[in-house]
């Protein structure tokens, strides 16, 4: 299946998008950790205000248009399956993936805002395993995991707070632009993971 999956940041999306890869077998397709293994790629030829994506990542700003509908394009065009993840961010680029592919699920992992920032401040990753984690709801049990874990260098207050503004102005819009067009599945991303996922995993099976 070809399954979108929106929300805001911290909502979860990573996490319910490695457990949708890995039920369904379809392809992660994550516009952020594509940029975050590209951080440091010139740019400066693409007409844009920063030469690589990094200043705008870490300052929780979107990465121009131009280079992420490149990433995305090629990404499922490769892809016969997928689960697509922070992609589409505003209504161009929606209007982009529509020219590149049909969706069978468009699933939005609604949570309040309080619990994002609580969700993001305390997030760690694995940088050997990509694996997500958080301080309180989701440590490690093995102590060198635990020890070689990571913040990512936009999960601190500022930048979280200023990301949270891009996305109900950005991409807010493009969550109510799937829920007019009568397709948006709406899943409660504040239960517990696996609770969220149940409900997940329910709503894809429905809708294929
Ligand atoms: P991106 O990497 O996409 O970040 P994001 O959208 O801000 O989302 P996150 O990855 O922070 O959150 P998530 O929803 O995946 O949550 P997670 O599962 O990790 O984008 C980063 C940057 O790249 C952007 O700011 C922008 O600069 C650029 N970019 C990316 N795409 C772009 C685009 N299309 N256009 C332009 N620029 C783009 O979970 C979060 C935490 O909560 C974890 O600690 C996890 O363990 C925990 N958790 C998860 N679920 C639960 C639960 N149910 N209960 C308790 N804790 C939970
Ligand atoms: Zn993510």
């Amino acid at each position: 299946p070809r399954i979108l999956i929106l929300g805001a940041p911290g909502a979860g999306k990573g996490t319910q998008s490695a457990k949708i890869s890995e039920a369904f077998d379809v392809e992660h397709v994550t516009t952020g950790d594509a940029l975050r293994a590209n951080k440091d790629m010139d740019i400066s030829e693409m007409d844009t205000e920063y030469d690589t994506p990094r200043e705008y990542m870490d300052q929780g700003e979107l990465v121009p248009d131009e280079v992420v509908n490149a990433i995305v394009d090629e990404a499922l065009t490769q892809a016969d399956g997928f689960v697509l993840d922070g992609y589409p961010r505003n209504l161009e680029q929606a209007e982009e993936l529509e020219d590149m592919t049909d969706l069978d699920v468009v699933l939005s992992l609604d949570v309040s805002e309080e619990e994002l920032v609580h969700r993001l401040t305390g997030r760690r990753m694995d940088p050997e395993t990509g694996d997500i984690y958080h301080l309180e709801y989701n440590p490690p049990e093995d102590p060198e995991v635990e020890a070689r874990l990571e913040q990512r260098d936009d999960d601190t207050e500022e930048t979280v707070r200023e990301r949270l503004r891009v996305y109900r102005e950005n991409t807010e819009p493009v969550i109510e632009h799937y829920d007019d067009e009568g397709v948006l599945e709406r899943v409660d991303g504040e239960q517990a993971p696996n609770e969220v996922w149940a409900d997940v995993k329910a709503t894809i099976e429905d809708a294929v």
